[in-house]
């Protein structure tokens, strides 16, 4: 095992896109930012220097930081933010992980344009459970705006309305040549007659779940969320934003351009969304001459991709995950916890101006989990307040349960529509069995909700429409080789149940991975707590660790 050192620059830099030039929050000038290759076992380090005009943090999305909670990243969650000048070094071990995750900017919507691909290969001399591929190639998929996503999000909490729309989807940081002032720049992804190329898909979309399909070419999928998957086929992928899928394509068609493309899944109701497509391209090496980009070359073949509603594709997709190790599914739960997830509005305050309260009817968006809407505090992070016992910062009353039993996916009363602000906390004690039923709700709209757990990969043993019923929903449950994933998308209209244990003490996060969501409060956290002796207990914080 290595240790390897980074310096990452959060800096702004002149960006062009769709045809003109921004000044965007980028991570040492690049967009998408550097890619990160470790291998299992390495320990990485990385001084983040804040010379933006905003504060930043970096969460290395899905990585287990056991004991090392203090390199997690959310802002005060589990550090202060990083204030322009300042710095801080992230330090992790990586433990018993192998695929694709990303790292991302953790604080307001800075990640729109701070983040990058973090490639786990097996650790020095182990193979990947399938033929070693000849290349391997990152394909990060992102949302662009023509405005600074900042000013988008400060907007959308100004009036409570719903935020703008992305103006492109891109793959590597390219919008491709399907938009405005883009074919120059479009992704090549190159492949040879009989190759087998690797695809380390990442959905860095800030608000939108994604389709992606390459024209021709079967996708056959081998992992997800750094956990290796039992092979199979398909022709299309679906990821919820922080999800990651690693699929293989071959080079068995004629040598050609094929699009490789993505375009939203959208499941909410009457929600305006960006229904636009990005490409890149796959180019084979041995394309006849004219196929090459030159003044006459033919376009590339397009991909058909599935309506932006299709749900049936959806599901048909994300049931077909089977661990390929063995699963260590616990049986024995401990903590079996009912979480709802979804939107609410709270109505205007007295001598509220209206123009704060743009949302339907006069109401401000808001979200929540058991009607609880998360608030993070502002004077000290989460981890640090429990560490030092610091009182009044948080409360530890997060409800197990929904506080109303209702028919979440039918016609809910208006009455349900306003959840509690607040900065509650679940306690878990070390290493107990939970069980956790994620149910979408449809109250404002029902929603596709990828939910991220931060510290922990976790068993998807089940999912369903309507509501869950635990008389007869349990015997869906697959406790033999159900999919270990650090990011669920439960299903619009639907649920999901997963389980972990809790085996890493600290403060962690869950929140809907929609950027909008967390901003409406669709979050809340765990606190687990340290077990006996040095190997369960959350470590000393390092010495430059941000404070308020
Ligand atoms: Cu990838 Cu809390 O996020």
């Amino acid at each position: 095992p290595q240790v390897q050192s980074h310096k990452f620059v959060i800096q702004e830099t002149p960006v062009k896109r769709l045809c003109r030039t921004q000044n965007s929050i980028t991570v040492n000038g690049m967009l998408p930012g550097p890619t990160l290759e470790v291998r299992n076992g390495d320990t990485l380090e990385v001084l983040v220097v804040n010379k933006a005009r905003y504060n930043a943090t970096i969460h290395w999305h899905g990585i287990r930081q056991m004991r090392t909670g203090w390199a997690d990243g959310p802002e005060f969650v589990t550090q202060c933010p990083i204030r322009p000048g300042g710095s801080y070094t992230y330090r992790f071990t990586i433990q018993g992980q192998e695929g694709t995750l990303w790292w991302h900017a953790h604080s307001s919507w800075l990640r729109a344009t701070v983040y990058g691909a973090l490639i786990i290969l097996p650790a020095q001399g182990q193979p990947y459970p399938f033929p070693k591929p000849m290349r391997e190639t990152a394909i990060v998929l992102g949302e662009w705006w023509n405005a600074d996503p900042i000013d988008v999000v400060r907007e959308a909490t100004r009036t409570g309305a719903t935020p703008n729309v992305s103006d492109a989807y891109t793959i590597n940081g390219q919008p491709g040549d399907l938009y405005n002032c883009s074919s120059q720049d479009t992704t090549i992804v190159p492949i040879d007659i009989g190759e087998t190329n690797l695809l380390r898909v990442i959905n860095a979309a800030l608000n939108q779940p994604l389709f992606f399909t390459v024209a021709n070419h079967k996708l056959t999928v081998v992992g997800a969320d750094a956990s290796y998957t039992k092979p199979f086929t398909t022709s299309v992928i679906m990821l919820g934003p922080g999800q990651t899928t690693d699929v293989l394509i071959k080079g068995d068609q004629l040598p050609a351009r094929y699009y490789m493309a993505a375009r939203a899944y959208h499941s909410a109701q009457n929600a305006a969304f960006d229904n636009t497509t990005t490409t890149a391209i796959l180019e084979y090496k041995s394309a006849p001459c004219p196929a090459k980009k030159g003044i006459n070359a033919p376009k590339p073949i397009m991909p058909s991709l599935p309506a932006y509603n299709d749900t049936n594709t959806v599901t048909t997709f994300s049931q077909s995950f089977r661990s390929l190790r063995k699963a260590e599914v616990p049986t024995d739960i401990d903590e079996n916890l009912f979480f709802t997830v979804g939107l609410g509005l709270n109505s205007c305050p007295p001598n509220f101006p209206s123009s704060r309260c743009q949302g339907p009817n006069g109401t401000r968006f808001t979200a929540s989990m058991n009607n609880v809407s998360f608030v993070f505090p502002q004077t000290f992070s989460l981890l640090q307040a429990y560490q030092q016992g610091i009182p009044g910062v948080f409360t530890t009353d997060f409800p197990g349960t929904p506080p109303l039993q209702f028919d979440y996916t039918g016609n809910v009363s208006q009455s349900l529509y306003q959840p509690v602000p607040g900065t509650k906390l679940y306690k878990l004690k070390y290493g107990s069995s939970v069980q956790i039923v994620l149910q979408d709700t449809s109250i404002v709209t029902p929603e596709n909700h990828p939910i991220h757990l931060h510290g922990y990969d976790f068993y998807i043993i089940a999912e369903g429409f309507g509501n869950f019923d635990p008389k007869t929903d349990t015997s869906k449950f697959n406790l033999v080789d159900p999919p270990l994933r650090n990011t669920a998308a439960v299903p619009v209209n639907g649920w999901a149940v997963i389980r972990f244990v809790a085996d890493n003490p600290g403060v962690w996060i869950m929140h809907c991975h929609l950027d909008v969501h967390i901003t409406w409060g669709l979050a809340m956290a765990f606190l687990v707590e340290n077990g006996v002796g040095e190997l369960q207990t959350l470590q000393a914080p390092p010495p430059d660790l941000p404070i308020c």
